[in-house]
């Protein structure tokens, strides 16, 4: 089974992935994970991401589907279901994606669409923190951790990502709203779009994003 989390920087697409990859033994793919792994060991795509992301800006498509497609074809992941998070985010994603998909004889069963309102996520993302050394992700009022900036699974360090500032989230938004958007009608025209609403608490998320997938 593969399914794509959709929805606007914030929306809590890697929240709620990491809940279904507990809950169904899924894979979590996702993009912005991947290049920012890139990052932290300076590899060449980590550089060339780093202008991009840093200004709030895509990574080129065809360097983001190179990753995407080496992840899929993986002996992992073909056996596994998975979890695309933030990919695809353009619509030439999107086709590459569905022919990437074609090529391994497998297809996405669900896209569920994260709908959230601008405040809701302004406030999440200038408060999300993240541990360095597992990834797991926090909220200094809505998810805390038990003691400050330590993360309450390994014991790692939080940060904050240099993304998460106020003037890169609004480029952020802006560039989800003109190339991004309209991937949610590519989807819709093949009856594969479940919209939730995500300003609710996590759990009620994660539980309505259970039922559509159990109703099939
Ligand atoms: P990426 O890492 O994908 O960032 P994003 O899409 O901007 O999404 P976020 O990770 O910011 O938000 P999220 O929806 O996952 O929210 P989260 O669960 O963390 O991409 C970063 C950059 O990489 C891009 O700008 C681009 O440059 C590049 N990139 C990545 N993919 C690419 C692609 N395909 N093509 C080209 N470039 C690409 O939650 C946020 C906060 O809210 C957390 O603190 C969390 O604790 C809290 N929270 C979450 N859910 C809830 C809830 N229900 N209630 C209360 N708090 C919540």
């Amino acid at each position: 089974m593969k399914i794509i989390l959709i929805g606007a920087p914030g929306a809590g697409k890697g929240t709620l992935a990491a809940t279904l990859k507990d809950k169904l033994d899924y894979l979590h793919i996702s993009t912005g994970d991947l290049l920012r792994f890139e990052m932290k060991n300076n590899t060449d795509l980590g550089l060339e991401a780093k202008k991009y992301i840093d200004n709030g800006e895509l990574v080129p498509d065809q360097l983001v589907t190179k990753l995407i497609e080496k992840k899929l074809s993986s002996d992992e992941c073909r056996q596994k279901g998975c979890l695309l998070d933030g990919y695809p985010r353009t619509d030439q994603q999107a086709k590459d994606l569905d022919a990437i998909l074609e090529n391994l004889g497998e297809q996405i069963d669900y896209v569920l669409y994260l709908e959230a309102s601008l405040p809701v996520v302004i406030q999440r993302l200038t408060g999300r923190r993240v541990c360095k050394q597992c990834g797991k992700l926090y909220h200094v009022v809505n998810m805390p951790p038990k003691q400050e900036n330590v993360c309450d699974a390994c014991g790692g360090s939080l940060y904050q990502r240099s993304d998460d500032n106020e003037e890169t989230i609004k480029t952020r938004m802006e560039v989800y709203k003109s190339k991004t958007a309209s991937i949610i009608e590519f989807y819709k025209s093949q009856n594969k779009i479940h919209q939730l609403d995500a300003d609710r608490a996590p759990h009620d998320v994660h539980s309505e994003a259970i039922r559509i997938i159990n109703e099939g």
